[in-house]
């Protein structure tokens, strides 16, 4: 081996050549620009975080697919965001806890949009309570909820992001995989899983042009919960108990709306986060600062 191939063998080791240099003379708002690609939004028929990343990704010019189980939820939230931002957003229905209705939306995704760059994995499917109390099928709804349907997800869209070497995918984990809360061990648990999850995909498809990430919220108020905490019944309590334990440790002292977890998802999938894989980043309030 000569001098210069050595010297070449390093460059290629060290990527000097395919550094993003690009960037440097670019705003950091400007590398925030989606327009252009395509992204699938699954849990986004609700009123809580999949319909606020939905708008974030395409307030930055993404076209979105929204899926959920809830069709009439996810009509009316594309019609709000196409209206708002004036970008395509294609409903789309698919129970997300089936193997098989997961790689059927994704196609129908994948051809609706003309191609899938990025996936925001979110919707969920939990019981809180006693541990001691739950019976097997809660047990089982949650993890396939909290953590199956996740792995489903990413499973289906690397059909498409291996194929063409490139991708983004955001796993949305809870600051609980990280911490302990009152009636929530398995819902935790399933979070931890998602936060590893998240670590060995980013480790197993990195190279090959595919950038995992995962985002952790606290306290996202949406109506719902905020129905919990203000109108508790029998079946709601330990939910409630949870929020009222975990603010203690909210250090900004307030819970959170969806949009400011939203922001942190469409820096993730943006090219100002090019050297970020693996994490799960917490957007918290201070709950958790590990
Ligand atoms: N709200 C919080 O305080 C909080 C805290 C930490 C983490 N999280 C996580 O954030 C994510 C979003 O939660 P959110 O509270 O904002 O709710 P959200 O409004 O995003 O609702 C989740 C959506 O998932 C859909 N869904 C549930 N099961 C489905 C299925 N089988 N198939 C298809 N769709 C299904 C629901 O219909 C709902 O629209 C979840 O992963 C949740 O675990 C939420």
């Amino acid at each position: 081996m000569t001098t210069n191939d050595n010297d070449q063998a390093l460059i290629d080791k060290l990527g000097f050549d395919r550094l993003p240099t690009d960037i440097i003379e670019k705003r950091v708002a400007d590398l925030l620009d989606l327009r252009g690609k395509k992204a699938v939004v699954t849990g986004a028929g609700g009123q809580g975080l999949g319909q606020a990343c939905a708008n974030r990704l395409a307030g930055c010019g993404a076209d979105v697919a929204m899926i959920d189980i809830n069709l009439e939820g996810a009509k009316q939230n594309a019609e709000l965001v196409s209206k708002r931002w004036g970008t395509k957003a294609i409903p789309l229905q698919a129970d997300l806890s089936d193997w098989d209705a997961v790689h059927r939306v994704m196609k129908e995704s994948h051809d609706a949009l003309g191609g899938i760059d990025i996936l925001i994995n979110n919707p969920v499917m939990v019981v809180g309570g006693a541990f001691e109390k739950h019976t097997k099928a809660e047990i089982d709804l949650t993890v396939l909820g909290s953590l199956t349907m996740v792995m489903y997800g990413c499973h289906a869209v690397l059909d498409y992001m291996l194929a063409q070497g490139s991708g983004r995918i955001v796993n949305i984990a809870s600051v609980g995989g990280r911490l302990a809360h009152p009636g929530l061990a398995v819902y935790n648990a399933c979070k931890s899983g998602v936060i590893g999850l998240t670590r060995n995909l980013a480790y197993e498809y990195s190279s090959r042009g595919i950038r995992v990430m995962g985002v952790a919220p606290g306290i996202m108020i949406n109506p719902s919960l905020k129905d919990i905490v203000l109108n508790p019944n029998e079946k709601t309590k330990s939910g409630r108990d949870s929020i009222l334990t975990a603010i203690e440790n909210v250090h900004v002292g307030r819970v959170s709306i969806p949009e400011e977890v939203a922001n942190m998802v469409a820096y993730v999938v943006s090219d100002a986060a090019s050297y970020m894989v693996g994490n799960t980043i917490n957007v918290a309030g201070g709950q958790a600062m590990i």
